[in-house]
């Protein structure tokens, strides 16, 4: 049984010379310890021996378990030790690389301009109000001095959602709405969306308008003026200059189409400008006292102004983009550079 024992040390030792890695050891182990190991089998066999030999050839084996268990515990931890080498040179981080980026949204050329658009005017004390997108045609229409056969209606390319709930064709019908609930003075903003049957270089289905109206007792054409160039200058700079030109509108008597100097070429003439000099951005005129008349205010009483702005042609010009489609494609590549 000696022999037996030195034979299974000599065996186990030079098993142990060819084990590379951590899991041959652990089958090594069990070859030799496990339930059916070798050494466990071995020991089973000491009830058979006398009285006499079982201390010596117990002692004896004690001293082979001891080395054995020893070898396999040295070994385990100098393979550990290399693995987990292996594994950090496999794992290198090299730290001075740059990180990731997280991408930061930027705002749409078109919320850039709206919110300057505000930020200009809530400085001239105007309030900011709002009104649905599915309008009534009484709002956009009627109470807007602009009856059922009225020619201005066929201008406007409605979509119609019934026979008379349409997406409204511009943020005028807010004036009404807010004129209903609140007595003069009423100094408002109006920035919101607006839709119609269009679409070309220059005309998207959905577009940004920014209303004003501004009613009191007393209000005159010159004060429309005042505010509309004090808006030209902070928006497109101090050197703009302004001009008026008569038009119609339903809803304003007299109106006027407005045109800055080019912010291009400053007035000289350019492809911006199509060689006029002038960029027409904005409607405006005295409110129609027809129009009061709808909301119950006394025409003989007050006066007022409205002008309403298109904000995607605005931004166009503040960021030189040359065509409106562009601002709603959503093509990341093109947003990110504003
Ligand atoms: N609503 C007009 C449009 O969409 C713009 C406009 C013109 C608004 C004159 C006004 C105004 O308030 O007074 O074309």
């Amino acid at each position: 049984m000696q022999e037996q024992l030195n034979q299974i040390e000599a065996d186990a030792l030079a098993s142990l010379k060819n084990v590379e890695n951590l899991a041959d050891l652990e089958s090594l182990r069990i070859k030799y310890f496990g339930r059916k190991g070798a050494f466990t089998a071995l020991m089973k066999g000491m009830g058979a021996l006398s009285q006499e030999e079982r201390p010596i050839v117990g002692k004896h084996a004690n001293t082979v378990r001891t080395r054995l268990t020893d070898a396999f515990d040295r070994l385990a931890e100098t393979l550990a030790r290399q693995e987990r080498q292996q594994k950090l040179a496999l794992e290198k981080i090299d730290i001075t690389l740059p990180g990731r980026r997280p991408t930061i949204g930027k705002k749409h050329p078109v919320t850039q301009s709206l919110e300057r658009i505000q930020v200009i005017f809530r400085g001239m004390g105007f309030q900011v109000a709002e009104g649905p997108e599915i309008e009534h045609e009484y709002y956009n229409f009627d109470a807007l001095n602009t009856p059922q056969d009225h020619p201005a209606r066929d201008l406007h390319d409605t979509l119609y959602i019934t026979d008379s709930q349409l997406l409204r064709t511009h943020t005028s019908p807010v004036q009404v709405r807010v004129m209903e609930k609140q007595q003069p003075p009423v100094r408002i903003i109006v920035p919101g969306k607006a839709y119609r049957r269009d679409y070309d270089i220059s005309h998207t289905p959905m577009f940004h308008q920014v209303e004003g109206l501004l009613v009191d007792y007393r209000v005159t054409f010159s004060e429309l003026k005042g505010v509309l160039h004090s808006f030209a200058r902070q928006m497109f700079g101090e050197g703009t200059r302004v001009r008026f030109r008569p038009h119609f509108f339903p809803f304003t008597e007299p109106s006027a189409e407005v045109d800055i100097s080019c912010t291009v070429c400053g007035g000289k003439g350019c492809r911006t400008c199509s060689w006029t000099g002038w960029l027409e951005i904005l409607g405006a005129g005295s409110v129609d006292p027809n129009v009061f008349s709808y909301v119950n205010y006394d025409p003989n009483q007050v006066t007022g102004f409205a002008f309403g702005m298109g904000v995607d042609r605005i931004a166009m010009l503040r960021f030189g983009i040359p065509d409106l489609r562009l601002l709603f494609e959503n093509d990341m590549r093109f947003l990110r550079q504003f």
